[in-house]
């Protein structure tokens, strides 16, 4: 793994997590108006869909050494997702934390991408920025991201269940199941 400042590269088996580059605005566009790919996500603004979001992860990045980073496969250099850490942005009962989150574009679902880059990000997080924890949320309909939270072997307690407080009352999304992985679970389990 290598890391220099914002530069930073994080290697998996067959996949990189790198900071963002023009390249992937456009994919990152494509990925953003698959409503199969956002069915259980909030749409994002034009302005978010048209690069704003990626300029924030550039932003996280530089901020708090950690962002969601584009997700490049190795053999080809072909744009594969988003994948990564950042501080949880509202206060919750089970924050200040750190969330880990992952979105693939659909072309690449089903290879075991979004765990093997996520075990990377978790290996960094841990490794390097010295977290004592790392969690993950999404609706419990989410069942094909609870399976990637499993793989990771993150566990949920019902009681960590919790309305989101960015997402309006009434909302489909509101409703969110927790799930979290320690350090020292995560030193327990690395071979
Ligand atoms: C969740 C997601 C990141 C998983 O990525 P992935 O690289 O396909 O992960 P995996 O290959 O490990 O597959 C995870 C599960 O997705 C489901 N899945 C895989 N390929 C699929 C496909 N082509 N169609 C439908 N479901 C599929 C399976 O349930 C699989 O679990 P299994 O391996 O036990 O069968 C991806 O489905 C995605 O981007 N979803 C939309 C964005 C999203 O919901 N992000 C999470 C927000 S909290």
């Amino acid at each position: 793994m290598e890391r220099t400042e914002v530069n930073m590269r994080i290697s998996s088996e067959r996949l990189v997590l790198r900071p963002w580059i023009a390249a992937d605005r456009q994919p990152f566009a494509d990925m953003s108006a698959d409503r199969e790919v956002m069915e259980y996500l909030m749409p994002l603004s034009p302005h978010d869909a048209s690069g704003g979001w990626i300029d924030r992860q550039l932003e996280h990045l530089q901020e708090h050494g950690m962002c969601f980073w584009a997700v490049e496969r190795k053999s080809d250099q072909s744009f594969v997702g988003a994948v990564g850490l950042l501080p949880v942005s509202y206060t919750a009962h089970f924050t200040p934390a750190v969330e880990i989150g992952w979105r693939i574009a659909r072309a690449h679902w089903g290879k075991g991408y979004a765990p093997e880059a996520a075990r990377a990000a978790i290996r960094f997080g841990f490794e390097e920025l010295d977290l004592s924890e790392i969690v993950a949320n999404t609706v419990a309909e989410n069942v094909k991201s609870r399976r990637v939270m499993a793989k990771l072997e993150m566990t949920r307690d019902a009681s960590d269940d919790f309305d989101h407080p960015r997402i309006p009352e009434g909302h489909s999304l509101r409703r969110q199941v927790l799930y979290r992985l320690t350090q020292k679970q995560w030193r327990s389990l690395a071979p």
